[in-house]
């Protein structure tokens, strides 16, 4: 297990460095992320390298037995790259460009920019190749960040219509394809096609969604370019980057992971929102199927609202939560609070006076915690026999058409089946719809858009093995052009459904209809549903629940239907209740078991990890009120051997982990 922080070294005079880095050691670390902010110490003029500094920050925090994740600088281009280049910084969606500053903003497709990232890259990747006290490679930082991975420059407009050539061809697909008759957009020349800068009203979708991919493998490919020097440069070292949480959706991360050893992401969550992070977690678990990093872990006052400091305990339960679903490495954003610099007001573990204290602390006591634990978690992650499709394509095609103001967030589609499974302490891969789907019993694909043939094969295919398939609202309604489809929805899927929709209607939040459920195998009574409501038609399938009021009143809202020896079940509508009441009938027909018996309140997460010494059961309260939780069975809390059985008892944001 890797536990440390983002030190910034340069930040401070040396005579300081020792006392950070015999704190450090004190609080359990084993390793600090350096260097990702650093490009104009590095490379104070173009191919003039000063690696003194950091050399020894290096060799220090190695002799108090912490490695180095090294960054590679390139999200802080000084600015003498302006002289290379006028034009690297990056354009908006108003035409607008930004201004030297801040960080992060520069074109992906600058000439320059990639030639001088790569070359920084493998000066450093030479450098610290053979250093033993780096670990590993951390690339660039935090892509997708403030719109960055979508440039909307006259040079990336150049660059699409190159690549808008390469994959149709020819005018007259890409027009057909499109659907360009509309609104009279018939391309007659390549110079013609637009970046889709802001217009008035929409743009066509077609075009929204290949630029959307345009952009993903435009980041994807300066990915690439940086990772191939590391490697070659230092071929024994992984590579890494830190993502943003799943619901910055710009980027394929399954794309980009692949371009990596291990996956990262940075945690700064919104307190009530502990479903999201959990989410993140596992997405960010199943991008590679391997543990992964939490790179930036907020562990205080944040620099944008609510501004709030983390309560007492907090920090605890966060890190917490990301080793319960399968991390193995937490970094703490930011050892130091910053004294220089527009990050003043973000607060590290240290603050401005760099005097221990109490987030210090409660840092320090994890560093203990976790080293006690590491004999019952090595080789232990969670394991899922359910998996949630995700698909980039339909996330992007429901993001430029949301058609609701509530859904604007399209992993609204996921949250309330991912949360019912959270309810139930189930872990949750996320797959690819193309991806190996052999090794679940239920497979959940909310909102599954945009539906090639090859993915409707590998769902039948599941399914006729014996799997659970739910397919939900909107799917199979675009082709792979984001045009809607020549067919009954859900399109290619209606066949897997043995129903198909008949109309369907979006209505604003709160405007809520009750289903009743018709089939009591599946669940009994009523539940509400928003946002989404669609008017189903069995066609084979039968009817596991009604509308009981509203627009569709009496018509179906949930179907079923078996598929050579599993099925599948259509559920035309959202909400929480829902899922949650569906659920346990799904879990019976998979044959999913409850991983553990545990009843516990809500706000209390419940997550698991198996290995070789056993299985550690997380118990995470989220709620700032003690909660109890109750258990079914013995076990023994992994940190003070208290045998448990019974009631279980959490203090606010209180943590415990069991053995069981
Ligand atoms: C992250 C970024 C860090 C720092 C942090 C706090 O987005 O990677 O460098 O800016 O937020 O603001």
């Amino acid at each position: 297990m890797y536990f440390g922080a983002d030190y910034y070294p340069e930040e401070w005079p040396r005579q300081r460095w020792h006392e950070d880095a015999h704190l450090m050691a004190d609080a359990g670390f084993n390793v600090v992320r350096l260097g990702e902010l650093a490009w104009a110490l590095l490379e104070p003029e173009p191919g003039r390298y000063d690696f003194s500094w950091l050399d020894d920050a290096v060799a220090l925090l190695h002799e108090h037995g912490i490695s180095t994740i090294m960054g590679t600088p390139t999200t802080t281009a000084p600015p003498w790259m302006l002289d290379l280049d006028p034009d690297v910084l990056r354009v908006d969606e108003n035409g607008q460009r930004m201004v030297y500053g801040s960080w992060g903003n520069f074109c992906l497709n600058s000439p320059a920019f990639r030639l001088r990232s790569a070359i920084i890259a493998r000066a450093m990747a030479r450098h610290y190749g053979g250093n033993e006290a780096v670990i590993a490679w951390q690339i660039d930082n935090e892509f997708g960040v403030f719109d960055r991975a979508r440039c909307y420059c006259e040079r990336c407009a150049e660059a699409f219509r190159k690549w808008l050539r390469e994959r149709y061809g020819s005018l007259a697909a890409l027009n057909k394809a499109w659907g360009t008759s509309f609104w009279s957009h018939i391309y007659t020349r390549w110079e013609q096609i637009p970046i889709p800068r802001r217009t008035h009203t929409k743009h066509n979708p077609g075009l929204l969604l290949d630029y959307a991919r345009f952009c993903s493998e435009t980041t994807r490919s300066y990915l690439q370019l940086q990772a191939g020097v590391v490697r070659e440069e230092a071929p024994r070292q992984p590579l890494t980057h830190n993502f943003l949480a799943a619901a910055y959706t710009h980027l394929d991360l399954f794309a980009l992971a692949a371009e990596l050893d291990v996956a990262g992401w940075d945690n700064y969550v919104p307190n009530a929102r502990w479903v999201d992070a959990a989410l993140s977690h596992e997405l960010f678990r199943s991008l590679k199927r391997q543990p992964f990093w939490v790179l930036e872990q907020q562990c205080s006052y944040p620099q944008w609202p609510p501004y709030a400091n983390l309560e007492r305990g907090l920090a605890r339960l966060l890190t917490y939560q990301g080793v319960a679903h399968g991390a193995d490495g937490i970094l703490y954003f930011r050892w130091r609070t910053g004294l220089i610099g527009a990050e003043q007001y973000h607060a590290g573990i240290l603050p401005h006076g760099g005097r221990p204290g109490r987030v210090y602390e409660e840092i320090r006591t994890i560093g203990q915690e976790l080293r006690q634990l590491e004999p019952l978690l090595a080789g232990a992650l969670p394991r899922a026999q359910v998996a949630c499709i995700v698909d980039y394509d339909s996330l992007w095609a429901l993001e430029f058409q949301p058609h609701n103001d509530s859904l604007g967030d399209p992993w609204s589609y996921h949250r309330p089946w991912y949360r019912a499974l959270r309810l139930q302490h189930l872990a949750c891969d996320f797959v690819q719809p193309a991806g190996d789907l052999s090794l679940y019993r239920l497979i959940i694909a909310p909102a599954l858009a945009v539906v090639s043939e090859e993915a409707v094969r590998n769902l039948r295919s599941f399914v006729e093995n014996g799997g659970v398939l739910v397919l939900t609202v909107r799917s199979g309604s675009k082709d792979v052009h984001s045009r809607m489809v020549d067919k009954p929805l859900p399109g290619l899927l209606a066949p897997l459904a043995g129903a198909t929709v008949r109309e369907f209607d979006s209505r604003p939040a709160g405007a809520e209809v009750a289903i009743r459920f018709t089939a009591e195998e599946w669940a009994e009574g009523e539940a509400r549903a928003a946002l989404w409501f669609e008017l189903l038609e069995p066609e084979g399938a039968s009817v596991v629940a009604r509308y009981g009021s509203g627009l569709y009143e009496g018509g179906a809202a949930v179907t079923w239907q078996p598929v050579g020896r599993g099925g599948v079940l259509y559920v035309g509508c959202l909400g929480d209740e829902v899922s949650e009441r569906l659920l346990p009938a799904l879990l019976r027909r998979s044959g999913v078991r409850a991983p553990v018996a545990i009843a516990a309140p809500e706000q209390v997460e419940v997550a698991i990890r198996e290995g070789p010494a056993g299985r550690a059961v997380f118990l995470l309260n989220h709620s700032d009120a003690a909660r109890e939780a109750h258990l079914q069975g013995p076990g023994e809390d992994a940190l003070t051997g208290e045998r448990l059985n019974g009631e279980v008892v959490l203090g606010p944001y209180g943590v415990r982990v069991l053995r069981m």
